[in-house]
């Protein structure tokens, strides 16, 4: 009796709250529609296309990262059509993690199959380019960034913490670079995209440096006398120096109080300028950085064959 008076409450909280989803999701309520673009303003200009379509290559990396490191398969075994026959990632694996990082960095790789389909549905795409992440790959940058040949080699898929620091070097860039293009965009469409891409990609940033803000006074094993904070400060004077325009990146503990909010504060979980706002680069900044070759015109480091879009492309035309 006490069992079926149980099973009937659980029936009745299911409906209720299989209601209280309906209810949430109304679907003509003038309350709930968006803001309507003004009068004769146009959704999408052609321009916008290159613009959103550019944020793609860096996103094609950080999916197969985040999605290889996490379940050691990417976008080929998880949303196939999405590569449109690029070539498959090099060096990618399951990462060695402990479980909340796992799901963590699953949800992150989900995410960005998300953006992908969404900004190729709408403006338009091109296959997934070709790209390295292999674990010697981010043993160079480290080694660059630290100012030392580390060793042993600096392995990204050996732990929770080298997989924190190796995932610190991709969100930053795509998340500036998104601000970066902001003035460039007019459509109202293209704008509300850009403006949902953003608010996620920031969050993306928030989440590694903020895992990585909690072990910031921990040794980097086996690294001794080098910090978490230690690490995250040379990776950021490290995309500082690629980028070449000047200083747009802070560590995720500073040194000197002026770097942090207001000039006040030692924690940088979300790394910002003056006034707290996001820095922003240019999509040439986000390409000397992530060729790692301190030039838009030449390829390499997680983009071997160079990026692809128009904007990428024009770079090598100018070459
Ligand atoms: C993937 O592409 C194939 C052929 O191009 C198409 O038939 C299929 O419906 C697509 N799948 C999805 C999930 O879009
Ligand atoms: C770039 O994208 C175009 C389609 O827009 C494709 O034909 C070309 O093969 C791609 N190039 C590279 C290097 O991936
Ligand atoms: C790999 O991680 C183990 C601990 O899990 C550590 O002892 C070892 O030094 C690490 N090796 C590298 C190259 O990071």
């Amino acid at each position: 009796m006490a069992r079926a008076r149980g099973a009937f409450l659980l029936l009745l909280l299911g409906a209720v709250h299989l209601f209280a989803l309906a209810a949430a999701v109304p679907q003509d309520d003038p309350r709930c529609r968006p803001s309507i673009p003004r009068r004769g303003a146009v959704a999408i200009y052609p321009s916008d296309l290159e613009q959103l379509q550019f944020l793609l290559n860096a996103k094609f990396i950080e999916a197969e990262w985040f999605l290889h490191a996490a379940l050691g398969r990417g976008i080929d075994r998880l949303a196939r059509n999405l590569s449109a026959g690029g070539p498959p990632p090099a060096g990618a694996r399951k990462a060695s993690l402990d479980f909340h990082t796992t799901e963590i960095a699953a949800e992150l790789g989900y995410q960005e199959l998300g953006h992908i389909r969404a900004i190729t549905n709408a403006m338009g795409g091109f296959p997934r380019p070709a790209i390295d992440l292999s674990a010697d790959r981010f043993a160079a940058i480290m080694d660059d960034a630290m100012g030392t040949r580390l060793d042993p080699p600096f392995d990204a898929y050996n732990s929770t913490v080298n997989f924190l620091l190796a995932s610190y070097i991709l969100p930053h860039v795509t998340a500036s670079v998104t601000v970066g293009i902001a003035p460039a965009l007019m459509g109202y469409s293209s704008k509300r995209l850009h403006a949902s891409v953003l608010a996620v990609e920031a969050g993306q940033d928030a989440v590694i440096r903020m895992l990585l803000y909690q072990r910031a006074d921990e040794t980097v094993a086996p690294y001794r006398g080098h910090t978490v904070a230690e690490f995250t400060r040379r990776i950021s004077d490290w995309r500082n120096g690629m980028s070449g325009c000047g200083a747009k990146d802070e560590g995720v503990k500073v040194l000197d109080r002026r770097q942090g909010a207001e000039r006040r504060t030692i924690s940088n979980i979300l790394g910002a300028g003056v006034d707290s706002l996001g820095y922003q680069r240019t999509p040439a900044e986000a390409l000397r950085i992530l060729y790692g070759s301190r030039n838009e015109q030449v390829p390499g480091g997680f983009l071997p064959r160079g990026a692809n879009g128009t904007i990428a492309r024009g770079f090598f035309q100018l070459a």
